[in-house]
């Protein structure tokens, strides 16, 4: 079949949305997959692909606590195994997302948001990365939640690209150019270069990813005439309450699994023990 994400495919196109807006409105109850930790049945990984592969997302919960071998293993069920490590993950890609504002980094005292309480903006993960070395999945695992606050929103890529290629194809066009987002190069890591990159592609398998961050600071867009208008077009759609929003409040031994849509993270308080999440990432989708 030709690739519905070719401006040309109008026909592939027009079939290819009209079934994904076809999927929705949902209720989030049928997004998610309760597993027992003894007993990780295939029927059960089945579903959850099937709710991936409709939605790009899908929330799961287990009847008690996962270790990181255990997390592990689930994403192996769900044939995640090439994982994407970053500085601050442990050996096997593992990066526990906690408060750390008030202990030392490991990047020598760098303020990383996602390590903190605050409000993380609307992004995909590794929207920093190359193409050839993005991040096409993760899981979010939380271990303890806050005592108020830190809610995930979650909104497929997918639905977002659909909304700007009707409203006009001349922005699908400019933000699939590869030089489109520009990350310039981190002072504070050595040898850190500056990676210029395509706002949406397509992976060998044909499937469309993105790479975004509504982040203002330490992102230059190429010079374009219509810039402007795509980003004020996209703080729209992604401000707007819409259908296509989830709002996520993940439990104790609750989490997702994603092929890295557009998410953000609200501010949290902690209670007497710390908010805590594992994140794992990989370079494939789930299929
Ligand atoms: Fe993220």
């Amino acid at each position: 079949m030709k690739s519905p994400f070719i401006l040309e495919n109008q026909t592939e196109y027009q079939k290819w949305r009209d079934h994904k807006l076809s999927l929705y409105p949902i209720n989030l109850k049928k997004l998610s997959v309760s597993f027992n930790n003894k007993n990780i049945d295939n029927d059960k990984i089945n579903k959850l692909k099937d709710i991936v592969k409709k939605y790009n997302f899908a929330i799961y919960d287990f009847t008690s606590e996962l270790n990181d071998n255990h997390l592990q293993n689930f994403c192996t069920k769900l044939d995640l195994i090439n994982f994407v490590s970053n500085l601050l993950a442990d050996s096997k890609g593992i990066s526990t997302i906690t408060d750390q504002a008030n202990t030392k980094s490991k990047l020598s005292g760098i303020e990383y948001i996602p390590y903190t309480n605050k409000q993380l903006n609307w992004h995909t993960d590794g929207y920093y990365y190359p193409i050839n070395t993005s991040v096409k999945s993760f899981l979010l695992h939380c271990m303890l939640p806050a005592k108020s606050g830190g809610e995930n929103i979650l909104l497929d890529h997918e639905i977002i690209y659909i909304y700007l290629r009707d409203h006009n194809p001349d922005f699908i066009e400019i933000l699939m150019q590869n030089n489109i987002m520009e990350i310039p190069k981190n002072k504070n890591i050595k040898n850190s270069q500056s990676i210029i990159g395509p706002v949406f592609y397509t992976d060998e398998d044909g499937f469309l990813n993105m790479r975004f961050t509504l982040r203002q600071q330490n992102i230059i867009w190429q010079k374009n005439d219509m810039i402007k208008q795509i980003k004020d077009f996209i703080y729209s759609f992604i401000m707007e309450d819409n259908k296509y929003k989830f709002n996520v409040l993940l439990k104790e031994n609750q989490g997702y699994v994603a092929n890295n849509i557009l998410h953000k993270r609200e501010e949290y308080t902690d209670g007497k023990n710390k908010r805590l999440l594992k994140r794992l990432r990989f370079s494939k989708r789930i299929k």
